[in-house]
């Protein structure tokens, strides 16, 4: 991150966002002052069976809990209440696969699919409170499935379809899952990702799963349990079998995300029915101020945050239509991207800095390829932009016209907490910055002992308040839920930021304070990828941390002891990333990994990850008088110096 000069380049945008941001300042101001106000005003972006009587309760902190009394359902919401108006034939989605077909799936198109796979859901045996999992590529069944879902009352987990089979294991048995929902396979870089053997080999080592609903999207042969598995097709009919929306109470659990922390154990964020709802539907007007008319692509994955919240929630509540691409961003070639956009006149892009860094690497010469003149609002998402992207970005893709809407937010924060307000009125962008929090959000940067940094001063961003979208609890942990989040700073919620706020109030993210990695906007948690590494044959002991890289943020690196018989093989370090690749997926797979004969530790016999990594950056190491022997620390930098030799 290049922290340099916060206050200066400031950069021109188009004249129609020069709105200023006194609006935005007095909405902010009222969303604090006159919650209940605001809030009234707010909700009524969703349709609710009966309206919430409370505001906020927060007779049990940490466990806040909105808009109480509330029914709703957010299918009804996401599909129903579309159809009934002039949108039904507007397109909801245009499915873009990696071969270039395309799929227009209209608000009445969803509609049919979405209680058609409910009562598929139904007659299956699931019903309200049941936990379902979907493990789907990028395609129109994965929306379905989660609306589906959410119009039964059933909780979903939806996990990326590039994790592992002990990745998706643990999901399984953490939510109890009592149906998985998948596809025989997905497309990526031109070739199939087997994704059914990897939910058979997952659902062996659990014991909840009754059946598994299995799209046919790949085509080619895929074991089938006859008694377990059903096809997709053979139980979603096309004729339309209606299923009553399900009265859910507003703090109902919507759906639980998996995310990485601290520990080996991902946590099971919980989001709620209406706080959720109205976070997302809300956030997403405010921060990018989206026209009836406009193509929204959100380039996510649906498997992450970012997709359950802005590919599949809050387009679908204001009734918008999005692209949503099966495939690479670089596949046949470095303008697929700009391709997309150009094909279907894209309006608002919403993608992330490893995106456009990896973009910006390939050369100008393929946006400059494609008339890119539709966009008029380009968005950033997942990890620090550096200014030097954020300005091509702006410069090359938005010919210097699009605002930088970059989104700061986390998994557990359900929408942006730190953006932009284009709906509200465009600040002056700085590049880098994200800016000034979303309403009903009410940031704070302290030190190490919880007290408020002066402006320009780095220190760990927390929250004075809850809001709407912010998660519940963690699935089966409500404990680590108090400790992880609330603990550090009492009566706050901490996230694992460090962040700046300057003299003029813009918020710098500058990463994580803690041990989660961010690798290409990914959320990976060092200790999830040593026990990994440790659960392989051979290997005793691992230490795993992020390298800075230019394009994908940070890279995996790994230092690892191993047994004599994997020293000597010289397949070894092939054979341990094949096993963290199988069994937590390829996002996970260390760049590097070193053969040590020990690693740094304390005379309690703890890793010192922190050592490891500052030596192996060439870091001054810091406070070392607590280590065993030194010995470790010269390996370390020995296994670095040959590295260097071998990669000239
Ligand atoms: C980081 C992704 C800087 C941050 C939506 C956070 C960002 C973590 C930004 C959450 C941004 C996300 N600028 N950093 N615009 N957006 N982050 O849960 O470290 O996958 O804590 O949610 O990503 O990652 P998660």
């Amino acid at each position: 991150m290049e922290e340099g000069n916060f206050d200066s380049d400031v950069l021109p945008t188009e004249e129609r966002y020069h709105l200023g941001i006194s609006t935005y300042r007095s909405t902010y101001e009222k969303s604090l002052s006159s919650p209940e106000e605001f809030w009234r005003e707010a909700s009524s972006i969703l349709d609710w069976n009966r309206p919430w009587e409370k505001l906020l309760d927060d007779s049990n902190p940490p466990f806040y809990r909105w808009f109480t009394g509330g029914k709703l359902n957010v299918s009804y919401n996401a599909v129903d209440r579309h159809v009934r108006s002039s949108r039904r034939n507007k397109a909801a989605y245009i499915w873009v696969a990696e071969n270039g077909d395309e799929k227009i799936v209209t608000y009445d198109g969803l509609y049919r699919r979405v209680n058609n796979l409910a009562n598929a859901m139904k007659n299956l045996g699931i019903s309200k409170g049941d936990r379902i999992l979907i493990y789907l590529p990028m395609i129109i069944e994965a929306p379905v499935a989660m609306l589906a879902a959410a119009r039964i009352g059933a909780v979903f987990s939806f996990v990326f379809a590039g994790f592992g089979s002990a990745a998706l294991a643990d999901r399984i048995e953490d939510s109890k899952a009592r149906m998985v929902i998948t596809a025989d396979g997905g497309f990526r870089n031109g070739k199939i990702v087997e994704l059914k053997k990897t939910v058979d080999e997952a659902v062996e080592r659990t014991s909840s799963v009754r059946n598994v609903i299995v799209v046919r999207h790949t085509g080619h042969e895929i074991p089938f349990d006859d008694g377990r598995d059903v096809w997709y097709h053979e139980v979603v009919p096309n004729s339309m079998n209606f299923v009553e929306p399900e009265v859910m109470d507003s703090n109902d659990p919507l759906f639980i995300l998996y995310t990485s922390g601290t520990t080996g154990k991902p946590k099971g964020v919980v989001h709620s029915t209406g706080g959720y709802s109205v976070w997302v539907a809300n956030t997403m007007k405010w921060a990018f101020n989206p026209d009836e008319n406009d193509r929204w692509w959100c380039a996510a994955d649906i498997g992450w945050i970012t997709g359950h919240s802005y590919i599949v929630f809050a387009p679908l509540i204001l009734g918008l239509t999005s692209i949503l691409y099966e495939g690479s961003i670089v596949y046949p070639a470095p303008d697929r991207l700009w391709e997309i956009v150009e094909r279907y006149r894209v309006n608002i892009l919403y993608t992330s800095p490893t995106a456009i860094r990896t973009l910006m690497r390939f050369g100008e010469k393929y946006p400059a390829m494609h008339d890119l003149s539709t966009l008029s609002v380009l968005g950033s998402v997942g990890e620090p932009i550096n200014p030097a992207a954020w300005k091509w970005y702006y410069q090359k893709i938005g010919g210097g016209k699009c605002p930088i809407v970059d989104t700061y937010w986390q998994t557990e924060t359900g929408g942006f907490v730190i953006a932009p307000a284009l709906g509200l009125g465009l600040p002056p962008l700085k590049p880098g910055s994200a800016t000034f929090p979303m309403p009903g959000i009410d940031p704070v940067i302290l030190d190490e002992n919880g007290k408020e940094v002066p402006s320009g001063q780095k220190g760990y961003i927390a929250y004075r308040k809850p809001w709407p979208g912010m998660f519940m609890t963690l699935n089966n942990d409500p404990e680590r839920f108090k400790e992880t989040y609330f603990s550090r700073f009492p009566g706050m919620y901490y996230c694992g930021d460090y962040a700046v706020r300057d003299s003029e109030g813009y918020y710098w993210l500058l990463g994580r304070a803690d041990e989660v990695l961010k690798v290409s906007g990914h959320r990976l948690g060092t200790v999830e990828i040593e026990d990994a590494l440790i659960s392989f044959d051979g290997v005793v002991e691992a230490a795993v941390f992020g390298k800075p890289d230019p394009v994908k943020g940070e890279s995996i690196v790994a230092f690892i002891v191993v047994r004599p018989e994997l020293h000597s093989d010289t397949e070894g370090v092939a054979k341990i990333r094949l096993h963290v690749r199988e069994n937590l997926g390829p996002i996970y797979v260390p760049d590097e990994v070193h053969i040590v004969a020990s690693l740094p530790k304390t005379r309690s016999g703890k890793i010192m990850r922190r050592v490891v990594k500052a030596v192996a950056l060439g870091d001054m190491p810091g406070d070392i008088s607590t280590l065993e022997s030194s010995a470790s620390v010269d390996e370390i930098r020995a296994a670095i110096e040959e590295f260097k030799k071998q990669d000239v």
